[in-house]
């Protein structure tokens, strides 16, 4: 199928209570990973990019794997950049093929958030590319986003709606007490926080900061709204986990194409386990 962008994919997420995984790719064979593992479970999946990642391949490249895997598969699949603060690298994520983009420029005083969300709201909308906007400040480390514990905030609810309905996203990542990376104790998810942002705004919540939360902690996000949920840091484990193991195993032998399968079946093993969890695999067969 061609590539689609959020749009149908997270209105039937939010109606059915389910999420669709986002994750983030590496290179070909995590990007086929991913979608072997949304092929194997019938679910729509996104497949996203760091901007270090698409600056590392070039979007040529990106959007030539992408689209080949796609064009065979039977599943809904979007291509969808994580984290951007570079208008430039939006614009041509767009001209090369994306269809889906995230601004994130969180860092920024509120009045300057709203207003630069809102011109690429502009600049995507026209083309039928979904918009991702944040609010609030995540703690962790996402690509070249650094976020302190000191400096990280919840998104309130009240300026949640404000801006939601001044730069009407397709989906909204407010901060609600989740992190990028590992996590180093418990986290503290603000569950009301997601169930007022969620019933003020009306759009469909992101979930970022996937690694390392609990079962029941992504079942009671999605069930507050988060119709998307995004996972990386799992994906990096799993690509250098799966290779170097493999070759642990079998040290004598020197042919990559078995370790690139192992690191593949390492990838797509996990990719299915929360793609279940999720629901989406469910909800899609009901959609
Ligand atoms: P993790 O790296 O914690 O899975 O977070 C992913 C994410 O939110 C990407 O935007």
């Amino acid at each position: 199928m061609p590539l689609e962008n959020m749009t149908d994919m997270l209105a039937k997420a939010s109606a059915g209570k389910y999420a669709v995984g986002a994750f983030n790719i590496l290179d070909y064979n995590s990007t086929k990973a991913v979608v072997t593992a949304a092929e194997e479970t019938s679910s729509p999946i996104i497949i996203q990019t760091s901007t270090k990642t698409a600056i590392f391949w070039g979007t040529s490249a990106i959007i030539a794997w992408v689209r080949e895997l796609a064009e065979s598969s039977p599943v809904p699949i979007a291509l969808h950049l994580d984290h951007c603060k570079d208008l430039d690298l939006i614009r041509q994520c767009i001209e090369a093929g994306w269809t889906s983009v995230m601004i994130d420029a969180s860092a920024r005083p509120f009045e300057e958030n709203l207003a630069l969300s809102r011109q690429v709201v502009e600049m995507a909308r026209p083309r039928r590319i979904t918009v991702e906007a944040e609010l609030g400040a995540i703690v962790g480390v996402e690509d070249d986003i650094h976020v302190k514990e000191q400096d990280a905030h919840l998104a309130d609810p009240e300026q949640a709606a404000r801006f939601c309905s001044e730069v009407e996203p397709d989906c909204f990542a407010p901060a609600v007490g989740t992190a990028h990376g590992v996590y180093k104790g418990e986290p503290k998810i603000a569950y009301d926080r997601i169930d007022q942002i969620a019933a003020r705004t009306g759009v469909p919540l992101a979930l970022h900061g996937g690694t390392g939360l609990s079962d029941e902690v992504f079942k009671k996000c999605i069930s507050l709204g988060c119709a998307k949920v995004n996972i990386s840091t799992q994906l990096k484990y799993a690509f250098i986990d799966g290779f170097v193991a493999y070759h642990a195993r079998n040290n004598t032998e020197y042919d990559p194409l078995k370790v690139i399968g192992a690191q593949f079946e390492e990838l797509k093993r996990g990719i299915i386990e929360k793609i279940k969890l999720f629901g989406g695999c469910q909800g899609e067969q009901e959609g």
